[in-house]
Formats: structure tokens, C-alpha cells, sequence
């Protein structure tokens, strides 16, 4: 899982050309891209393509809304097909339970549908682990233009005033044993260097995968998060020279390597 790219479900003319984009899950939006007027028709529109059959083609997932109209949105979106629904502005894993009833009572295959609640607050952020605990969840997701609305912060050029918060994520998602978080969206999609180098900071902070609102995003997010084939077959001949002398061994730049390091190399390859 490296990219998803995030589609207006107002929009149902951009949902083919998401589907044929590299990304790996197009991620079809019913909350804040959605204006208020056209929310109904939209989760009609998203209903009636999701009930249309598809051979293959990226993961789908649906970000529902808050609130009454989430449940709405829930029961419409349970369908065959989606994978994962994002659950907008996570307050609560009580609100993750209520979203699980929802889709118990709607979706075809008993468990189906996983939930990825996204964090937009201080309250949902300090509630990390929690969420992250709550039954389906799949991973987490951080909110950031609601989340520095909310605590008063204004990023700077590196995005430093929220490292805190991010790290605060990777370490719920860690200690809870899901998957790791998805990586926030850019909005200033014109800038690709950016993205590239504002993804590797999420990579290296722990992040797999970023969410992309633009089809040209996709390609630089696929590849931060695709390891090169040298990465690959060194950590596959550190595990073997570890399984075979089975304590600290030194690797081919003469560090010395211990299980630590062979569980990085492990989770890795793990990944692939
Ligand atoms: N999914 C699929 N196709 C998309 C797309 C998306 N998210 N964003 C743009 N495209 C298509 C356009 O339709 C256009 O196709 P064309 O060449 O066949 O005409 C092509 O990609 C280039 O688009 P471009 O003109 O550069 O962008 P735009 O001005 O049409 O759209 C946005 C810019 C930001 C409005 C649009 O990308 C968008 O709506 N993104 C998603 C926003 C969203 O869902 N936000 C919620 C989560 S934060
Ligand atoms: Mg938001």
C-alpha cells in the first residue's frame, strides 16, 4: 500500500480516470470535498458506481462523514468492493464501535470492511491508541489542515511543527499492532520536489504510503515507498548471513548487526 488518490464523490466523471491512475486504492471522498448541497446525491452516484462490477483496477476505499450522515453514507457505501472505509474526524474508538455496527448490519461478508479512522483534533490525536485499538481498524490517518485549525499551529516550509504529532501516530498505530499510518495529503500539488522530499521525511519517520489528491502525485509517492531492488537483496543477504551464524554479525560495510537490525531487514521484506 503506497498511494491512494483521493476522488470528490460529487465528481463520478473523475472516478474512471482515478481507476486507471497507478495508485493502489482510489479513495472516493463523501465529507469535506462534497459541498453540503450535493452530499445526497453524491452517496447516490458513489452507490450506484460501487454497485457496478469491476474486474480490476486499484483498492477501493470510501471516506464517509461524521454523524448522522456518516451512517447514511456507511449503509450506502457497505457494498462488495470496498475494502475500507475512512471514517472523517475520529473523535473516539466508541465512534469506531458505532461504525462496526453499521457496517455489520449492511455489508455483504461479515467483517469485510475495514475501518481507517482519520485524526483531525487534539482531542482525536491524544485518543490515539485507543482508535487504533478499536476492532477493523486497518491504520490511521492524520487530518492536518483540520488538525492545525484546531490547536492554533501554522506550518513551516519542512512541516517540523508537526512532527510531534506525526510520530505520536506512528507510536499508537506501533503499540496497537496495525499497520502503519497513512502519510497526509499535499495540497500544493504543482510542486512535485516537494512532495518527494516531504514523503521521505514520512517514510523515515515511520509512515507507509501517503494519500494524494492529484493523479500526478501518485507516480512520486509509489516511488519513496518502493523499496530499490539493491535494498531488497541487501537485507535478504543480511537475514541469511544472520540466520546462518545466528548472533551479531558484521554486514558487507563492516557495522556490526545484531536481531534489531535483522528485524528491520525482516519487516522489509515482510512488506514486499
Ligand atoms: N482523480 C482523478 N482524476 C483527476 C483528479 C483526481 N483526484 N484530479 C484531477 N484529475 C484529472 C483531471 O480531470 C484532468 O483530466 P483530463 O486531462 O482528462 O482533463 C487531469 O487529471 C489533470 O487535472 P488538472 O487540470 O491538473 O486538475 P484540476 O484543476 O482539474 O483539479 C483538483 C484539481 C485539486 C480540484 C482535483 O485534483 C481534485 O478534486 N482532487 C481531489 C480533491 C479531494 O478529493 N479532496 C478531499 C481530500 S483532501
Ligand atoms: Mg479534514
Amino acid at each position: 500500500m503506497r498511494s491512494a488518490l483521493y476522488v470528490p464523490g460529487s465528481r463520478p466523471e473523475l472516478f474512471g480516470k482515478a481507476m486507471s491512475s497507478r495508485a493502489d486504492v482510489v479513495l472516493i471522498d463523501l465529507e469535506d470535498s462534497v459541498p453540503p448541497a450535493a452530499k445526497d446525491r453524491a452517496r447516490t452516484a458513489v452507490a450506484n458506481w460501487l454497485n457496478e462490477t469491476r474486474a480490476s483496477g486499484p483498492r477501493i476505499w470510501v471516506r464517509v462523514n461524521p454523524g448522522s450522515i456518516g451512517e447514511a453514507d456507511l449503509a450506502a457505501v457497505a457494498v462488495a468492493g470496498v475494502s475500507a472505509v475512512c471514517l472523517a474526524k475520529t473523535e473516539s474508538a466508541d465512534q469506531v464501535h458505532a461504525a462496526g455496527a453499521v457496517l455489520r448490519e449492511f455489508e455483504p461478508a461479515p467483517g469485510g470492511i475495514r475501518i481507517c479512522p482519520i485524526l483531525e483534533s487534539a482531542s482525536a490525536v491524544l485518543a490515539a491508541r485507543d482508535i487504533a485499538a478499536a476492532p477493523r481498524v486497518d491504520r490511521l490517518q492524520l487530518g492536518e489542515a483540520d488538525l492545525c485549525a484546531d490547536i492554533g499551529v501554522e506550518p513551516g516550509p519542512d512541516d517540523r511543527e508537526l512532527w510531534a504529532v506525526r510520530s505520536q501516530v506512528v507510536l499508537a498505530s506501533a503499540a496497537a499492532g496495525i499497520a502503519p499510518p497513512l502519510g497526509p495529503v499535499r495540497t500544493d500539488f504543482g510542486d512535485l520536489g516537494a512532495l518527494q522530499v516531504s514523503t521521505m521525511a514520512l517514510a523515515r519517520m515511520g509512515f507507509r504510503g501517503r494519500a494524494c489528491i492529484h493523479p500526478r502525485q501518485v507516480a512520486v509517492v509509489n516511488d519513496v515507498f518502493t523499496p530499490a531492488p539493491a535494498e531488497l537483496e541487501r537485507a535478504r543477504a543480511l537475514v541469511a548471513r544472520f540466520d546462518a551464524v545466528g548472533g551479531a554479525v558484521l554486514d558487507d560495510a563492516g557495522r556490526m548487526v545484531d536481531l534489531a537490525v535483522v528485524r528491520r531487514a525482516r519487516r522489509l521484506l515482510a512488506d514486499q
